[in-house]
């Protein structure tokens, strides 16, 4: 191999394993860690705080972050009567038809149909936020590292850039965000929303109900899952049990 060749290789090699260089310096801090009522084995959720997340969801991320698989009447779940759950449907308007004549209307939204996004499309929704693209929050939990923590901390995460750090334009400086500059805005004001059940709407507050809200967005089912797998297990502790007791019973005579 021609000696410059073999000086490329070195080089190539040597840029591959030596680390970004800049990368130190953004790497996201690790998200607080909390406690959450729907997490542990017999884990469940706070009915309460997810009302409260939703209403937070509703008049503060909705603006800007759809949730495109919650049809209004799951929200039943959350502990609204079907009437609520009408009433909030009602509030939006979706598109339907065709009609008769061959057009599409738009008329107000029923339990069966999903929550309308904020904008018609990805082009649309980059153009009206600087570039950045504000993702469906219907899974969020479970598609970032560290799930709720992580959400509650990127929203609690917003703080002066450090000296010497300049924040580019349209961006924010987040600690627990990779790369610490976010497209989102510090969204959340202390009282920003006024709880319908008197709770105190700090920012830490609104974070930690709309991170619930949406832990069980991205996992509707998780109590019955929990259900069942207390069930099969207290069924194979019974049936340990009951064959052991005839295991003995059928060696019983012989010694
Ligand atoms: C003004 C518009 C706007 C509002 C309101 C808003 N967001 Fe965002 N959000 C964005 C944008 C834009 C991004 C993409 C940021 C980026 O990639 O730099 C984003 C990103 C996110 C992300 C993804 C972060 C990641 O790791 O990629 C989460 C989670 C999030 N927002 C949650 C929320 C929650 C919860 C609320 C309500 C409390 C909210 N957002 C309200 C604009 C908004």
């Amino acid at each position: 191999m021609p000696a410059s060749r073999l000086g490329l290789l070195v080089l190539g090699l040597a840029l591959a394993v030596v680390p970004f260089p800049a990368r130190a310096a953004v790497e996201a801090e690790p998200p607080v860690r909390e406690s959450w009522p729907h997490q542990g084995i017999f884990g469940t959720f706070d009915r309460a705080a997810l009302q409260r997340g939703f209403q937070v969801y509703k008049e503060v991320c909705s603006a800007c972050h759809g949730t495109k698989y919650l049809a209004f009447r799951n929200l039943t779940a959350l502990g609204y009567t079907e009437d609520e759950v009408k009433a909030i449907a009602a509030e939006y308007t979706v598109m339907d038809g065709p009609n008769d004549q061959g057009e599409m209307f738009e008329r107000p939204a029923r339990p069966s149909d999903r929550k309308p996004s904020p904008y018609p499309n990805e082009q649309a929704a980059r153009a009206a936020n600087n570039g950045a693209y504000p993702p469906d929050l219907s899974l969020i939990v479970k598609a970032r590292a560290g799930g709720e923590n992580y959400i509650y901390s990127l929203l609690i995460g917003y703080e002066e850039p450090p000296a010497g750090v300049t924040v580019p334009d349209g961006m924010h400086y987040n600690k627990y965000f990779p790369g610490h500059f976010i497209g989102m805005p510090p969204i959340l004001q202390p009282d920003g929303v006024t709880y319908a059940d008197g709770t105190k709407a700090t920012v830490a507050q609104q974070a930690r109900d709309v991170t619930q809200f949406l832990a069980w967005l991205a996992e509707p089912r998780l109590e019955d899952r929990k259900r069942t797998g207390i069930k099969a297990m207290l069924f194979l502790i019974v049936l340990t049990g009951l064959l052991y007791a005839y295991k003995r019973r059928v060696w019983a005579d012989v010694h």
